[in-house]
């Protein structure tokens, strides 16, 4: 295929198989060459790329790879393409941090057209929204205290509501694009998306709506500092392990009340998100309504995203067992009303 180099040549003879595109070393941290991931999913059909992306090829016997750029800022992305790159098993590209700006701005132009489209249908409208905030998870792992993250977080909380009060989807709208593979930054989109969603089903007011979804695009955020190595283990872990995981919650308000982000709310909503009824959670300890509304909301979403995705330790449970176990085995630790709003929402 077509493809230019870094340096703008063509380069049509590129074989990217025989290049071993997809050999990256694991260790080899591309953010700190200066390459921010940008998913296949996020370029949409008619919307003009970007920014310049790229493609990282490792040449056999070189330890940094080459960035080869496959999309010209500015050129009109089409399904064409999009099968082109899928059949060279290309689903990331990497864009250069300096654009980061104009990515912001690509999707806030994307998800504006998209809300303001009548034609366009609540699914599709639902998809970028969720590309959006898969982009600013992703980030938030990546680079916790990057200061414009928190801002676009906002935006996209305020557009997800507005799509929400407007279209009222059901659940069917949002699940459908959710992905079975357990991966932070898709279960943080996931848990807000849902938590907004269950939100404004109990019609909570526009302004909690948007504050508790950042709250839950933030709650695991505290993840960032947890060793890799015990997040990932697959087999059952030690005392200790438990415990370091379990810092999560503390560790993102740490961070977060530091920033100066969020507001008190928000910041309850992140710290006792592991926190259950019966004062069996963490790291508090904490009863019944003594736990903020927007961390008891989490809880619950939170759960059902963990049970129905894979984990490194177990594999996902059907959405309906969840409800089940979490009905009877697990009720103890949900708020009952938030449950059966969230069970209700989930049929609709
Ligand atoms: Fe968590
Ligand atoms: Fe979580």
């Amino acid at each position: 295929m077509a493809v230019k180099t870094a340096a703008g040549q063509a380069s049509d003879d590129f074989d990217f198989r025989k290049a071993e595109a997809r050999s990256l070393p694991k260790e080899l941290n591309l953010r700190e060459l200066g390459y921010v991931p940008f998913r296949l999913e996020y370029l949409f059909s008619e919307y003009p790329v970007p920014c310049a992306l790229y493609v990282p090829v490792l040449v056999q016997g070189e330890e940094l790879p080459n960035f080869v750029k496959v999309l010209d800022p500015g050129q009109l992305f089409s399904e064409d393409w999009r099968l082109r790159l899928l059949d060279e098993q290309i689903t990331v590209l990497y864009a250069e941090e300096g654009d980061l700006e104009a990515i912001d701005e690509y999707f806030k132009e994307v998800v504006e057209a998209a809300l303001e489209d009548s034609w366009l249908g609540m699914q599709d409208q639902a998809a970028m929204l969720r590309a959006y905030g898969a982009f600013l998870a992703e980030g938030i792992f990546e680079d916790p205290h990057h200061p414009d993250t928190f801002e676009a977080a906002a935006w996209w909380a305020d557009a997800t509501a507005r799509f929400l009060f407007q279209k009222s989807p059901g659940a069917a709208v949002l699940y459908r694009l959710f992905s079975k593979n357990y991966q932070a930054y898709l279960h943080s989109v996931q848990v807000s998306l849902l938590v907004m969603a269950v939100c404004r089903a109990m019609a909570w007011r526009n302004q909690d709506v948007r504050d508790a979804g950042v709250a839950a695009l933030y709650h695991d955020m505290g993840k960032a500092w947890v060793d890799p190595r015990i997040l990932h283990k697959p087999g059952s872990l030690t005392r200790e392990e438990f415990a370091h995981i379990r810092r999560h919650p503390l560790q993102a308000h740490e961070h977060l009340k530091k920033m100066g982000w969020m507001n008190a709310n928000q910041l309850e909503g992140v710290l006792s998100h592991h926190e259950s009824m019966d004062g069996t959670g963490y790291p508090h300890g904490l009863k019944g309504t003594d736990i903020h509304p927007y961390a008891r909301v989490i809880h619950v979403v939170d759960c059902f995203d963990a049970i129905t995705t894979d984990r490194p330790y177990r594999l996902r449970t059907s959405p309906y067992r969840a409800l089940k176990l979490m009905q009877n085995e697990m009720r103890l630790s949900f708020d009952h009303h938030i449950l059966y709003k969230f069970i209700q929402f989930l049929g609709s």
